[in-house]
């Protein structure tokens, strides 16, 4: 425990898979004040986010920081962290961090008894199908998704009377009431291999239309569409990806993520997922990369490559921003919000997140 924080203990019940549990949570009282003992216990991490995070915020940021790292401890908490996540929770306080298919695939196998997503609410219902018996937070439930409020259950039905027989595709970025309706999830980290998978030569492919175009793009399957968008991605243009190349010359790479609009895909130098776009970074080490994509993404990438120059041009995804240490640290404290599924919507579709799960990572 970390002596500098005044902590009292309270005696919660909480149920965890159904097993009734007396946790004892000490609870760091109010003040949150930055001493030699926070300073200490936050050093390291510090020293690695320093390029971006400003000296004069680390005060404000390092006593959450300090005070959730020691509650997770406590409470055999682990924290899932999306790549579009701040870097004071990026690098603070993650245990994991990485694309949707990665936080699928890391919650689904951890042995903790508590998994916090930082993320969005669609993450922690898919951690959620996975692990019905772990008690999963979200430290905002109102963390949506343009995409997966465009699509309902409803809708996916009307389609297979539209479309008789002819299997659905769906992206992670939904409801589980949208993935116990669909054969099979996927991300955009194994959507070509997914769809191709199915052994068919028409899919229904929901609910990003921009996915589905560039999925289209790279198979011979024919893909009928849903016209969801990100509302982060849809904004960039390809007119904008000209400027910026011709802006920064000869050596700059421009990575883009295939929720963007066709015409940004087709200036792009890379397409893929974001754990794809950082691991391409690592691959190539470019002399300037341009990240066409959510704006935490670069600070997160920046720290871990500091002799690759990030041009930042981004769009804040405003669901993501809704996660902040401060709302991390009370869903520790309260263990709130828990994200519940139906257990008959959560068992079919879990069946659709596990078929996707065996296929893996195709990129
Ligand atoms: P990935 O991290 O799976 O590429 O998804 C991006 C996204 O928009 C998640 O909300
Ligand atoms: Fe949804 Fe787009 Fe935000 Fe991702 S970036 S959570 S797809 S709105």
């Amino acid at each position: 425990m970390i002596p500098a924080l005044s902590y009292r203990l309270d005696m919660l019940n909480l149920s965890i898979g159904g097993k009734k549990m007396n946790l004892e949570s000490p609870r760091p009282y109010a003040s949150l004040d930055y001493t030699p003992d926070v300073e200490r216990a936050t050093a390291q991490i510090h020293e690695k986010v320093r390029s971006v995070i400003p000296d004069l915020e680390w005060p404000v940021f390092a006593p959450y920081i300090a005070a959730i790292n020691e509650l997770k401890r406590q409470r055999n908490a682990v924290i899932l962290a999306h790549n579009y996540q701040t870097p004071e929770i990026f690098h603070g306080v993650a245990d994991y961090v990485g694309d949707s298919l990665g936080l699928a695939q890391f919650g689904a196998k951890t042995d903790a008894d508590v998994i916090v997503l930082a993320g969005v609410h669609f993450m922690a219902e898919t951690a959620k199908i996975l692990s019905p018996e772990k008690m999963v937070l979200i430290p905002d439930p109102k963390a949506g998704c343009s995409l997966a409020a465009s699509i309902t259950g409803a809708d996916v039905r009307l389609l297979r009377e539209r479309y008789p027989g002819v299997p659905v595709v769906t992206y992670v970025n939904t409801s589980a009431d949208v993935k116990a309706e669909s054969d099979i999830c996927c991300t955009s980290a194994n959507a070509v291999a997914i769809v191709e998978s199915l052994g068919v030569d028409k899919v229904i492919f929901l609910p990003d239309e921009f996915l589905g175009k560039w999925v289209a793009s790279q198979t011979d399957v024919q893909l009928i569409l849903w016209k969801g968008h990100c509302e982060v991605h849809e904004r960039f243009t390809g007119e904008e990806l000209r400027a910026y190349r011709a802006a920064q010359g000869e050596g700059v790479e421009i990575l883009a993520h295939p929720e963007c609009p066709p015409d940004v895909l087709a200036e792009a130098d890379f397409v893929g997922s974001t754990a794809a776009m950082i691991k391409r970074v690592g691959d190539t080490r470019p002399r300037r990369v341009v990240m066409i994509t959510e704006c935490s993404m670069s600070d997160n990438v920046a720290v871990e490559f500091p002799d690759v120059e990030f041009v930042r041009p981004c769009n804040l995804c405003p669901h993501m921003k809704r996660i902040t240490l401060p709302k991390i640290l009370k869903s520790l404290e309260t263990m709130e919000t828990q994200v519940e599924v139906d257990p008959e919507t959560g068992a079919r579709a879990r069946l659709a997140v596990e078929r996707m799960l065996a296929v893996g990572r195709r990129d």
